[in-house]
């Protein structure tokens, strides 16, 4: 039977934009409690009005997840606030665009701190308290490029692909324990990810192939809550690359290969 999300207490890293705000206003319609976590205070509170005009709870704590301090702070508002943790979504995230010969690794770093170490910090905080409980949901936001490298993005790749490692780890680690732990891979989806990607990598990189909407991804959160999957490839036919790269990488890198001067605009200027 699929779970009610009624009076659910929800933390979502991340949450002033994108992906995180509108899984935010997803939950919020079913009824759940939200701690917004994100660094940009004002768009967390904007966040927070939205999800109360929809019958929703919200407090916001504005949080860097690179900062472990802060981010067991978040986790220590939602249990003072609500008294309990339901659900942790892992979706802060960073990207980064250019060759990695060419990536400075102050910005390798960032996005390890942002991607990876965020998710371990909150997970850390969230297992004890899920554990006492007998139960729980990590949800990590992970992306189809965890499943498959794709050439001018793979310091962010490599950190898709840890958040896929750990997920799978924990998801046996913590088999009996009454807590889920959920991969949710969407492809591009039209956010200020790449505005925000592009600026940090000072070039433009436009987004290429087929795109979806953050809400289309929240949605599949929302199912993936009442009815919880190891994994969710957002856009279906994804899976064909996912599949494909398991049987024959070669063959993966060759769709990659044949993308390659779209894929590569503005990124090499040799
Ligand atoms: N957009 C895509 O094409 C796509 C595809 C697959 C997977 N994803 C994944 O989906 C997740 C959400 O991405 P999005 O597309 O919604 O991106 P977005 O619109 O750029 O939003 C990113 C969110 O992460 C937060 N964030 C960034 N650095 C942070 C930090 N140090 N501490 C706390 N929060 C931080 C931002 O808030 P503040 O700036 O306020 O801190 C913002 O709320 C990411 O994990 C991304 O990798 C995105």
């Amino acid at each position: 039977m699929a779970r009610q999300l009624k009076e659910a207490v929800v933390l979502i890293t991340g949450a002033s934009a994108g992906i995180g705000k509108a899984a935010a206003l997803a939950f919020a319609k079913q009824g759940a409690k939200l701690l917004l976590a994100a660094r940009r205070r004002d768009q967390l509170e904007e966040v927070a009005a939205a999800v109360r005009s929809l019958g929703g709870e919200a407090i916001v704590a504005e949080t860097d997840v690179a900062d472990r301090q802060q981010v067991q702070s978040a986790v220590n508002t939602a249990i003072s606030a609500f008294g309990r943790l339901d659900f942790l979504v892992n979706n802060a995230g960073i990207g980064y665009f250019g060759l990695l010969e060419d990536t400075p690794i102050e910005a390798i770093e960032a996005l390890w701190a942002v991607n990876m170490m965020g998710t371990i910090y909150a997970t850390q905080a969230a297992i004890p308290l899920m554990r006492k409980q007998r139960g729980g949901h990590i949800i990590n936001i992970a992306s189809v490029a965890g499943k498959r490298g794709a050439p001018g993005n793979s310091i962010y790749c490599a950190t898709k692909f840890a958040m896929v490692g750990l997920s799978e780890a924990l998801r046996v680690e913590l088999h009996g324990s009454g807590i889920e732990v959920s991969l949710i891979c969407p492809i591009t989806t039209s956010t200020e990810f790449f505005e925000a990607s592009s600026a940090r990598s000072k070039r433009f990189h436009p987004p290429t192939g087929p795109m979806q909407t953050a809400e289309k991804v929240a949605r599949a959160i929302i199912r993936c809550a009442r009815r919880p999957r190891p994994e969710v490839i957002v856009f279906p036919p994804a899976r064909i690359l996912v599949l494909l790269n398991v049987l024959s990488p070669r063959l993966a890198d060759r769709i990659f290969l044949g993308l390659r001067r779209r894929l590569f605009r503005g990124l090499d200027d040799r």
